[in-house]
């Protein structure tokens, strides 16, 4: 938003938050409009549409940030065949959707609206555990790992469109995602302990949570 955003299109498939959290980005950022979609990020028409909502509304999109997961937490033996299929598809198909619908949209020029050449960014949100073991359950892992590698993939088959496509990996952030961790952690004494093994001996917290009324965890696009 502080490069310009002009429209945000924040889809969540609980429609709890999306009201506040569409005011209190509108409050905050009076020139970027949100609109807000309550869908589940893995599915198709779902994907479809809001990139021709942004087309049809603006005429251009720019960005598509993939950032909505699950992660179950399970042991080994307890991840069945249904939860795992269930965080791959929310994991992994979402980013998918992501990148195959919105290079299409990004690739659109409209010179009237200020877009002269096609482009734009595409970013998922893996996550340390798909690179490294020890950061996940398997099938969160597994997923990681996949959105890691689609990143690697899509970057090269979408060669010469200036549409890049980026994943970030981050290590341990307190989130909703998370929030059994930290609990679990306050009702041992072990608070201080937590995250102790990255490099910065600490955990992560969600810069702007407090501002945006601790919405951390969103899929969103805008178009600039
Ligand atoms: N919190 C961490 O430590 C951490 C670390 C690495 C990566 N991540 C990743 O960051 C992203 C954001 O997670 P978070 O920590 O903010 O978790 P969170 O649970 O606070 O937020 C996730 C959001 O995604 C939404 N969501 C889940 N499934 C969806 C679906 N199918 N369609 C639409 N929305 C859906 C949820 O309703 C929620 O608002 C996730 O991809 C997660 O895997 C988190």
């Amino acid at each position: 938003m502080k490069l310009g955003a002009k429209h945000l299109y924040l889809i969540d498939y609980d429609g709890t938050n999306l009201p506040d959290l569409k005011s209190c980005i509108e409050m905050k950022y009076p020139d970027v409009k949100a609109t807000t979609i309550q869908a589940d990020a893995a599915d198709e028409a779902a994907i479809v549409g809001v990139c021709r909502q942004a087309l049809q509304e603006e005429g251009r999109l720019d960005v598509f940030f993939a950032n909505a997961g699950v992660a179950t937490a399970a042991p080994l033996q307890e991840v069945t065949t249904d939860a795992f299929m269930n965080t791959m598809r929310i994991n992994a198909l979402s980013c998918f959707l992501a990148i195959k619908h919105a290079s299409e949209a990004m690739q659109q020029q409209n010179p009237v609206r200020g877009k002269d050449h096609g482009g734009g960014s595409i970013i998922l949100t893996a996550s340390i555990a798909g690179i490294r073991s020890g950061a996940g359950s398997i099938d969160y892992s597994a997923s990681k790992a996949a959105v890691n590698n689609m990143a690697q993939t899509a970057t090269y088959q979408l060669r010469n469109t200036d549409v890049r496509v980026n994943s970030i990996c981050p290590g341990l952030i307190e989130t909703g995602m998370t929030a059994f961790t930290f609990e679990y952690a306050a009702a041992r004494g072990t608070s201080s302990k937590i995250g102790q093994l990255n490099p910065l001996g600490r955990h992560a917290v969600a810069e702007g949570a407090q501002t945006l009324n601790e919405f951390p965890g969103l899929s969103s696009l805008g178009s600039q």
